[in-house]
């Protein structure tokens, strides 16, 4: 039996479109580190702070979408980098709003820095937090920042 304690244990960490091809993407921009090592390092950091955590890339919107659904009593917060969906996937934007728990919106480069169609994000609205700008280095702080606003 899954327990609402069980469930807030579990951060669901989403990549979007493109991210699978982080290490030899624009390193110049996203950095040289690999999805799976980012994800690795990610995952340990949860466990050092009693958490799990899970992840699910992919670079289709309906994918993500059914995701951020099936994360609705499953999953105690969202982690989300959902690459150029970020900029205009409403329907991301609307799993999210039906997700109760804390969602952070992250970002490895610093979209407000860069081209003008990325100033926008339409995940920001529902996000409780944004990280961005800081690389791989974000995932690890992201799982840091949303590990006390998961509930015990
Ligand atoms: C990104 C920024 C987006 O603008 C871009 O489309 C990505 C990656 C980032 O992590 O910096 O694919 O979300």
């Amino acid at each position: 039996m899954t327990t609402d304690s069980d469930v807030n244990k579990r951060i669901m960490l989403i990549n979007g479109p493109n991210l699978n091809l982080l290490g030899s993407r624009e390193p110049e921009i996203y950095g040289t580190d690999t999805l799976d090592e980012i994800v690795d390092s990610a995952r340990s950091q949860a466990e050092e702070l009693g958490l799990t955590l899970q992840h699910f890339q992919s670079n289709s919107e309906a994918e993500i979408v059914d995701v951020i659904a099936q994360s609705r009593g499953n999953s105690g917060g969202l982690i989300v980098n959902a690459g150029a969906f970020s900029h205009y996937s409403w329907a991301i934007h609307d799993a999210l709003a039906a997700f109760s728990g804390p969602i952070i919106e992250l970002h490895l480069s610093n979209p407000g820095a860069r081209e003008e169609f990325r100033h926008s994000s339409v995940i920001t609205p529902v996000a409780t937090a944004v990280i961005s700008g800081l690389k791989a280095r974000g995932y690890l702080l992201a799982v840091r920042a949303i590990a006390p606003l998961m509930a015990s």
